[in-house]
């Protein structure tokens, strides 16, 4: 079984894939995770985010074991990982490794932008979690206050409307919802009330 999980940032895929894996049994892949570690790779280096041939060469190259380096967790993490996803070789570079992780035994959870639409189209069932861009900065905003990061509101929801943009627009793999998706907006549902929502999708489609 595949469920492909996709939405903005900071719309709670994360988490709710998590919950997702944990409930039927299933593996999970943060695939945003692959773009930050991309992303990292070029900041150790001192290489410009915008350097697109040595972006595909960390790509193609990437090292897996250590997507869970606390490092790629950061705002500006993601913001550099919109930079670097958006050049297609990147992209390409990248797919193979999501696909198998997609197609293992008992099968998977994967979230990110673009997982039912070219990643895992044969996905069992797709979701689509969108939340106003108010309420995901203000979640984002409690989540690094509680990592005791330094932060404000109106900062953060720059970045996430700046981010939202360049992943609408971009002219390779853009956020959209697929076509057989179910959308589920998180608004005015917390991390639990999301996952028991969620729950009743899938179960409607396996
Ligand atoms: O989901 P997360 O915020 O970690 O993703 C960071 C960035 O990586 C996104 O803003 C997006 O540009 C990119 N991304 C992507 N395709 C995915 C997952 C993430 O382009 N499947």
């Amino acid at each position: 079984m595949i469920i492909a999980i996709d939405g903005p940032a900071a719309s709670g895929k994360g988490t709710l894939g998590k919950r997702l894996a944990d409930h039927f049994g299933l593996e999970h892949l943060d695939t945003g995770l692959l773009y930050r570690a991309v992303a990292r790779v070029l900041l150790d280096q001192g290489t410009p985010l915008t350097d697109r041939d040595a972006a595909t060469v960390a790509a193609e190259n990437l090292d897996v074991s250590h997507l869970d380096d606390p490092r790629l967790r950061g705002a500006e993490m993601g913001e550099a990982a919109s930079v670097v996803s958006a050049y297609q070789p990147v992209r390409d570079a990248l797919l193979a490794f999501q696909r198998q992780f997609g197609v293992q035994e008992p099968g998977a959870v994967l979230d990110g932008r673009d997982i039912g639409t070219v990643v895992c189209p044969q996905a069992d069932v797709k979701l689509f979690i969108t939340a106003s861009a108010e309420e995901r900065a203000r979640r984002r905003h409690r989540e690094l206050l509680n990592r005791g990061e330094e932060t404000d509101y109106e900062t953060i929801l720059r970045d996430i409307r700046r981010r939202d943009e360049r992943d609408i627009n971009r002219s390779t793999a853009p956020l959209k919802a697929a076509e057989d998706a179910l959308t589920l907006d998180t608004t005015h549902l917390d991390a639990d009330e999301t996952f028991q929502a969620a729950l009743v999708l899938v179960e409607g489609r396996i």
